[in-house]
């Protein structure tokens, strides 16, 4: 169907959603729409359950043993800034006689990397950066080998949003404890999930941060966060993810304390219902996706770049073992003027520029300029895929 336009943006968000989203949404608000748990009355009941499935839908995509270890939150970097903040600012690391340490990887995104940062710059914290190579992969033993005794958080990108390249992130989940027995593990799964299998019991995650409006294909303002045992433990003395948010919940609440268990000890306040419920309808068309059509455009995408004169391609070079993002740069044009080219001559979208991850663009040699990223879904046709090489090749030329 010709839209007028070429839609090769999904790292940022997927576009088209598919029409069985707008549809819930559109039946969420005429039929659910009352405050989620709050009242028991007919409305109420039927938002409540509209939440409860979305939660039960994400817990399930990512092989949570349980719904209630799945928060639901306002997108990935809500739930990356709970999980940081829940530590940095709990009983995890409040009264040691050390400084509590952080690892992160050169892949991450700042909503990992601005956190971790001001966090160091109150002295709560410090950290180290694992290097990865200009294919965007870390190498597990050095990440390892930063991890020690006084490290309290392991941050791992399950995918960089730059290259596409997915990390070995149950290498470092089953081998993190060995070297740093108390260390939690946060996964930043914006990229990957909806594309890739996740097992946050199999692979030791203990905080696994979700985007909605990715490859989940729901809209923007939904996320979750899976809490497992080690980050939130049962028992309510034990340190626990400390929440900074308060405020109402759907469940009875002991007074002027907030609930103490999952989900709702770290929930307050009306929930995005109405984004929930297209978030749902989202994850259930994932199978419906033709998989192979993606995984086909991002490897015509890789060889057609590589065959224009003055493009440079980063990162790997196959369509294995990564998600649809696809960075290159044109001689020395400004990734951001590239884009706007693309926009305005050809009407592509594309994103340009540096994408939230400096120190991968650092890594990679773009660090001032930036690349231009373009990342196709299975709602594209090959066709869309040629006129954005054309185009290339006649900005280039
Ligand atoms: N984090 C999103 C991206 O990579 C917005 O474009």
């Amino acid at each position: 169907m010709s839209r007028g336009f070429i839609y090769l943006d999904n790292a940022a968000t997927s576009w088209p959603k598919p029409p069985s989203v707008a549809a819930a949404m559109t039946d969420f608000l005429a039929t659910k729409a009352g405050n989620p748990g709050r009242g028991g009355h007919y409305l109420a009941n039927a938002a409540a359950e509209t939440i409860e499935q979305a939660r039960t839908r994400l817990a399930s995509l990512v092989h949570a043993d349980t719904p209630q270890r799945m928060i639901l939150t306002h997108g990935c970097t809500d739930s990356i800034n709970i999980a940081i903040q829940g530590i940095v600012r709990g009983g995890l690391c409040r009264g040691r006689s050390d400084k509590p340490h952080v690892v992160a990887s050169a892949v991450e995104h700042n909503a990992v990397l601005r956190t971790i940062h001001a966090y160091s710059c109150e002295g709560l914290i410090d950290f180290d950066i694992a290097r990865c190579g200009s294919d965007g992969l870390i190498d597990p033993d050095e990440f390892l080998s930063l991890c020690n005794s006084r490290t309290v958080l392991a941050c791992l990108s399950h995918a960089s949003n730059v290259l596409g390249t997915i990390e070995p992130v149950e290498q470092v989940g089953s081998q993190l404890r060995e070297h740093a027995p108390g260390a939690l593990f946060l996964v930043d799964a914006a990229q990957t999930a909806g594309h890739v299998p996740i097992d946050v019991q199999a692979w030791s995650i203990d905080l696994l941060a979700l985007a909605g409006h990715k490859g989940l294909l729901g809209p923007t303002g939904t996320g979750g966060l899976y809490v497992g045992p080690r980050a939130f433990p049962d028992e309510p003395t034990a340190p626990r993810l400390h929440c900074e948010r308060r405020g109402g919940t759907g469940k009875i609440a002991p007074g002027l304390f907030m609930p103490e268990d999952l989900p709702d000890a770290l929930e307050a306040g009306t929930m995005n219902a109405v984004g929930f419920a297209g978030l749902a309808a989202g994850i259930d068309a994932i199978p419906t996706l033709d998989h192979e059509k993606e995984k086909r455009h991002v490897a015509r995408l890789v060889e057609g770049l590589g065959q224009i004169p003055g493009v440079v391609r980063y990162g790997l070079m196959t369509a294995e073992n990564r998600t649809p993002s696809i960075a290159f740069n044109i001689a020395d044009l400004p990734a951001r003027e590239l884009a706007a080219r693309l926009d305005e001559e050809f009407r592509i979208c594309i994103r340009g520029g540096v994408h939230c991850a400096p120190v991968l663009h650092e890594t990679i040699g773009t660090g001032q300029r930036g690349a231009a990223r373009v990342s196709p879904s299975a709602f594209n046709e090959d066709a869309e895929i040629d006129q954005f090489l054309e185009a290339i090749a006649a900005i280039a030329g």
